[in-house]
């Protein structure tokens, strides 16, 4: 494990972003999933982290349980607790994207090292573990499970920025007020963390204009100009379901939707009276745009942020 100081070690970990959030079932693991492949396709060169033991990312990218790796999670717990070097378990799981993925054992393992080691040199675990391997990628994009702090303690510790996913009802605000507090928590170790937006998702197609009404109560939470993306992701179970189901990213499930031509020879099969697989439903183009879009926001804010420290004489290499 690398022995650089904490600056080192932030500065290594500049472009690592943590998709967090203490809810459950506000499209974490979707959002990390669906970041790191479209920028990946876009170019970039990305690693993905789970610190999830659900290891619903590695469904999400198409990996079962049997698959190739069903030893992933040992190479993090490796890393972080024996000081071995960080190896993604499937490198090029999509071209230029990497995944260092989950297992319950490991995960279960790794939360008990953390809980006996809460000094800083265990709140910092994990941005020693990724310092050394972080800039050969463009892009570190960590998923979080809604609980276990040790393990959201160890992310904030090693991120530059948070991403925090979450639905704009009354509760799922309320619940983004723990993230804040740990926030103000974690920057005490890491004074380079930033919120770098809220998203709002599982937004109903009919109430997309919904942003504006919850900025206010987000503004209260986080200080008075917690940025949110200006895209909502739309609710929408059936792309949802297909796309986990397929272990596709909501763009790779694109290319799935029927051309009118093939709905119209589809539709006439089955009034022949032929049994026909559902086909992917069209709004997976929608959602991918979606997707596309808060994507591109991510990646602005990125260059902007960097751009902004860079003039304002921040030690960036
Ligand atoms: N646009 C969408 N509309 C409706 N459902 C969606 C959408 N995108 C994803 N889902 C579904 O919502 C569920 C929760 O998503 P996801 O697993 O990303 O949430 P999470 O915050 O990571 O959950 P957990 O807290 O368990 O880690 C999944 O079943 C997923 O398939
Ligand atoms: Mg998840």
């Amino acid at each position: 494990m690398t022995q650089l100081e904490p600056a080192a070690l932030h500065a290594a970990c500049r472009r690592v972003v943590a998709v967090v959030n203490g809810k459950g079932g506000v499209l974490k693991t979707t959002t990390a999933a669906n970041l790191a492949g479209q920028a990946a396709d876009a170019g970039h060169s990305v690693l993905l982290v789970d610190l999830d033991p659900q290891a619903n990312l590695s469904e999400d990218l198409g990996i079962t349980q049997n698959g190739a790796g069903a030893d992933g999670g040992a190479a993090l717990f490796d890393a972080i607790a024996r000081g071995k070097e960080l190896v993604p378990s499937h490198p090029g799981i999509r071209d230029r994207l990497d995944l260092v993925a989950a297992d319950p054992m490991n995960t279960a393992a790794l939360v008990a090292w953390l809980a006996a080691h809460r000094d800083p040199g265990g709140v910092l675990a994990l941005a020693r573990a990724l310092a050394p391997i972080a800039p050969r990628y463009d892009l570190v994009v960590i998923d979080l499970p809604p609980v276990l702090e040790e393990l959201r303690r160890i992310a904030l510790a090693a991120a530059r920025y948070l991403v925090i996913p979450t639905q704009s009802d009354i509760s799922s605000l309320k619940g983004m007020r723990l993230i804040a507090q740990q926030f103000a928590q974690a920057r005490q170790v890491n004074p380079d963390l930033e919120l770098l937006g809220i998203l709002l998702v599982l937004v109903p197609e009919s109430a997309r204009a919904i942003r504006d009404d919850v900025t206010a109560s987000i503004h209260a939470d986080f200080g008075g100009n917690a940025p949110v993306f200006r895209t909502v992701i739309r609710h929408a179970l059936a792309p949802a379901r297909d796309a986990r189901k397929r272990g596709l990213l909501a763009h790779e499930l694109e290319t799935f939707v029927p051309s009118q031509a093939e709905t119209f020879a589809r539709l006439r099969q089955r009034a022949a009276g032929a049994t026909v697989e559902r086909a992917v439903s069209s709004t997976a183009v929608k959602v991918a745009a979606d997707w596309a879009g808060f994507t591109e926001e991510t990646l602005m804010r990125i260059a902007e942020r960097e751009a902004e420290r860079s003039g304002e004489g921040g030690a960036e290499r």
